[in-house]
């Protein structure tokens, strides 16, 4: 199998993660519930990692790095610990509905929501940002990179915006942890959800959030903590606040070998690397007649992405055929993304997605573009 559904799931694993996650599962106990061998190892585990990815994301403080076992769950913590009804929030229309679900959520309650528009090419005008704050404007929440078009957001620029006005911003990294530097502070990043299985190279159940200290996050669920027992209340201090319930420490020894392994090789090296996969797929298949692309490829960071239509035929049609007849492995349909479909103009059609790793080569590039050429001459 060819396998072109990174932004999905990364299939191809760093050599240490399976083996970190096997390790854990055999010796490992569950982390801050209790002094034994086993249950210091987990915490042990759990800290190590939070340390590392304080340290790989720019986050000021260990402790500010909570755990989920997503990015959809570290963006409802974050959207509804910090929003609530008669307040506004800002997103744009490449969000994914982790984003979206929950801002139509409180919606419905009676938090103000407006949305900065995307074009045809699923670009933004950062002046949209500044004309919709109001004076009630709590929060931008947006994501770095669409997970449709890959194309990335400049995030610098929308948190001096925000901050600008006294607002928040969230950003929904779930298409760039790992496949992106990121430094959250000097990106002026409030709180950044993540997700261990794509960019970051672990397993998946791994993710979370990391919040600047001085963001107080309301917490959204309440449960075990393994200390303040008798407290009625969830404990106030981070990270517990934000983690109610078994961590899992077994998918966490996986992330944090990954991330020994994001290290070692270096992030803008890899970026460079599905940059090179990303432009190279992109440049061929544009060329066959057909064929439509879409996002902005520029020369500007983009996400290893590349979504395309051929004719008129429907994109599970296409992605079908790519798997039974060529072995290749894409995501089409809506992709949780209904508002970038619709600023597309792809809401009936839907988009064949190929998105790219640092494991891919230049062979299985040049043998997706040939595939693609077949589907268009049939
Ligand atoms: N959010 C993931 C995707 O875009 C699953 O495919």
């Amino acid at each position: 199998m060819i396998y072109l559904d990174n932004a999905a799931t990364t299939l191809h694993k760093p050599d240490g993660v399976i083996e970190a996650v096997v390790n854990a599962m055999q010796t490992v106990g569950n982390a801050a519930r209790g002094a034994h061998g086993a249950s210091l190892g987990a915490a042990g585990t759990v800290y190590d990692t939070r340390r590392k990815l304080a340290a790989f994301f720019g986050c000021p403080r260990a402790d500010h790095v909570a755990f989920t076992p997503n990015a959809t769950a570290a963006l409802n913590i974050a959207i509804y610990g910090l929003l609530a009804p008669g307040e506004h929030a800002i997103s744009t229309d490449l969000e994914h509905n982790s984003v979206l679900r929950p801002l139509y959520d409180l919606e419905e309650r009676g938090m103000a929501l407006d949305f900065v528009p995307a074009d045809r090419r699923g670009r933004v005008r950062y002046e949209d940002f500044e004309t919709l704050i109001k004076p009630n404007t709590k929060a931008i929440v947006c994501t770095h990179a669409s997970n449709l078009t890959g194309n990335a957001l400049d995030i610098s620029r929308i948190a001096e915006i925000a901050h600008r006005h006294g607002a928040y911003l969230i950003v929904d990294a779930a298409q760039t942890a790992g496949s992106f530097p990121i430094d959250m502070t000097a990106m002026g990043v409030d709180v950044l959800c993540f997700t261990g299985h794509k960019g970051l190279l672990g397993p998946q159940g791994t993710g979370g959030l990391c919040v600047r200290p001085g963001v107080e996050l309301r917490p959204l669920l309440r449960g075990g903590s393994g200390v303040q027992s008798h407290n009625r209340h969830q404990p106030d201090n981070y990270p517990t606040r934000l983690e109610a319930g078994t961590l899992n420490a077994h998918g966490l020894a996986g992330l944090n070998a990954a991330v020994d392994y994001l290290n070692r090789e270096g992030v803008e090296e890899l970026c460079r690397r599905e940059r090179e996969l990303t432009m190279l797929f992109c440049e061929e298949v544009s060329a066959i007649e057909g064929v439509t692309v879409y996002g902005d490829f520029s020369d500007k960071p983009r996400a290893a992405i590349v979504s395309l239509n051929v004719r008129d035929y429907d994109s599970s049609m296409v992605a079908d055929v790519l798997f039974t007849d060529y072995g290749i492995a894409t995501r089409a349909g809506a992709h949780c993304a209904p508002r970038m479909h619709a600023a597309l103009g792809t809401t009936e059609q839907g988009a064949v997605r190929f998105s790219f790793s640092p494991f891919n080569t230049e062979e299985e590039i040049r043998a997706a573009v040939e595939a693609i050429r077949e589907i268009s001459q049939e």
